[in-house]
């Protein structure tokens, strides 16, 4: 029963668009299972019995290049309906017969959308004037409608803004439903997967995870399965849902490296080992890291560094472990999405991340990745479903080389606890004022710089520390949280007052891009 084969889908058919993933997410919040696959990729074998409906998304081609554009012209005759999204609309229209051409007006941002006839696909979706604000991006425009199409709405510059052959249940769109520009964009979305297509809801948590636990059942069959458990959400829900699915042949692998939030290490113990009752060995390694990275202040060296000593000791831990032949990793569904390179972008390498999932090469392991379907909100509803404390589960992410990458400079044990208290005192104030889970990240940092200042009538000569707090979707651009003085004053009082070595506390305000997230 994978969940590939088993749950009726919307196929998303990725033109390369940067929204496609959001397609995704739109239609599985409206509780239906979506997956995506590169146009590249298409091939007709693929297993057709569950797909309920295609969405064709926007992208970066202009439907001339025919050549770079895979497209198959029998996914037209599959009797299967169809939504074409931007680009995926002028792919329809053209496949189909009609014109698409470089528009004399470009239509980037809001434009006001009015109705031209009644649709399924629009239903509840316009105001009572018979328009709607939508967003656009696109340069081309469909010039003549194929045969059997109508138009359904127009904007100011575009005659065949969205447009319909409803007898063949083909759709196509110039504006951006998924995006939260357009306003009751997910009405549309909505008509097409359930008045258009039928679908039923399959998508909740409770079937999720009856569904994974009986995938990893059937997978992993009697073999033993080790895991690399970090305390994070991800890892953290791959050994609850597995341990649920074979108990004592999970052994999980903790590897304390001194380098974790404050209390982190107790908290895993106390919640795995003795609640959950999950074969858990925990490493003491901290003093191991620590010898390590003494006196390097490369960031790139301390996340080598750090990346290899953790391979060495999970490896050494795990060949102690007999009869093991699965690694489980918590990979989702973003990491495997095609859609990234579909544009052939080249990103340069800013850091070398490192994860505690991907790592052991030379184990031979076979993987089990239960969450390779899934979206990070996904995971966190999945993770409460199973029973996780919200603690764990909307915890916000935290970098595998750990507090040494917000220690700019060498690390010691003196700035490590500093640093821990700094940063428990600040991501405990978020929570008392209920504004931790309107951030995505935050932390404290330690800057490798002293200032002077004055407490009582005394001279300091202290540590700067730094607070960084972002909103973001998903790691990759971030914009800094605003907080109001108070609270701000309220945070710098507290860490200067309870903790020896800071006398200083800024707020870091720069956004991702120009910056990182974290500082190293
Ligand atoms: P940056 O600093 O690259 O961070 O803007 C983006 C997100 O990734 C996290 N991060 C890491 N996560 N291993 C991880 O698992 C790493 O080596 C690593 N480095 C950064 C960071 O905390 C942020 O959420």
């Amino acid at each position: 029963m994978d969940l590939n084969n088993n749950l009726n889908k919307i196929l998303i058919i990725d033109f390369g668009s940067q929204f496609t993933q959001l397609i995704a997410r739109r239609v599985r919040e409206l509780g239906v299972y979506s997956e995506i696959i590169s146009h590249k990729k298409l091939n007709l074998k693929l297993d057709k019995s569950k797909i309920r409906g295609i969405i064709l998304s926007g992208g970066p081609l202009n439907v001339y290049q025919s050549k770079k554009v895979k497209f198959k012209k029998e996914l037209f005759k599959l009797n299967i309906p169809i939504l074409g999204i931007c680009f995926g609309h002028q792919v329809i229209s053209k496949e189909l017969g009609g014109k698409v051409k470089k528009a004399k007006n470009r239509e980037f941002g809001l434009a006001k959308l009015s109705r031209i006839k009644n649709s399924r696909l629009t239903q509840n979706f316009f105001n009572k004037s018979g328009s709607n604000n939508v967003w656009m991006s696109h340069s081309d425009e469909v010039t003549k409608l194929a045969k059997g199409f109508k138009v359904v709405a127009k904007t100011e510059t575009s005659k065949f803004s969205v447009i319909e052959n409803s007898s063949r249940k083909l759709y196509g769109i110039q504006f951006h439903p998924e995006v939260t520009h357009t306003e009751k964009g997910k009405i549309i979305l909505k008509n097409f997967v359930f008045s258009i297509c039928m679908i039923k809801k399959n998508w909740t948590s409770k079937n999720q995870k009856k569904i994974l636990i009986h995938d990893v059942k059937k997978t992993v069959g009697n073999s033993k399965v080790i895991c690399a458990l970090s305390g994070g959400v991800d890892s953290s829900v791959v050994a609850k849902l597995i341990h649920n699915a074979i108990g004592k042949k999970l052994i999980c692998i903790f590897v304390n490296t001194g380098l974790l939030r404050k209390n982190e290490e107790a908290q895993v113990v106390k919640t795995f080992k003795k609640k959950f009752k999950i074969n858990l060995i925990y490493v003491d390694a901290k003093n191991l890291f620590l010898n390590k990275l003494r006196k390097v202040s490369d960031p790139e060296k301390k996340r080598k560094i750090i990346g290899n000593l953790f391979i060495k000791i999970f490896e050494k831990y795990a060949k102690k472990t007999k009869n093991v032949k699965y690694l489980a990793q918590g990979t989702l569904y973003p990491d495997l999405i095609e859609s990234k390179s579909v544009t052939g972008s080249q990103t340069s390498k800013i850091k070398s991340h490192h994860n505690v999932g991907g790592l052991p090469k030379k184990m031979k392991l076979k993987l089990v990745e239960p969450l390779r379907l899934l979206f990070k909100d996904e995971v966190r509803k999945l993770g409460l479903e199973l029973k996780l404390s919200k603690e764990i589960v909307l915890r916000h992410p935290f970098p595998g080389p750990g507090l040494a990458i917000r220690m700019p400079g060498e690390i010691t044990e003196q700035k490590i606890k500093i640093l821990k208290d700094a940063d428990d005192i600040f991501i405990k104030s978020l929570k008392n004022f209920n504004l931790y889970n309107k951030i995505w990240q935050a932390y404290a940092a330690l800057l490798p710089v002293k200032t002077v200042g004055v407490m009582g009538d005394n001279r300091t000569y202290e540590y700067m520390c730094l607070l960084r707090a972002i909103t973001s979707e998903d790691g990759m651009t971030a914009d800094t949280f605003d907080f109001n003085k108070e609270f701000m004053q309220l945070v710098s009082n507290k860490i200067i007052n309870n903790i020896k070595g800071i006398n200083r506390v800024v707020y870091d305000i720069t956004s991702k891009p120009p910056s990182t997230i974290e500082l190293e």
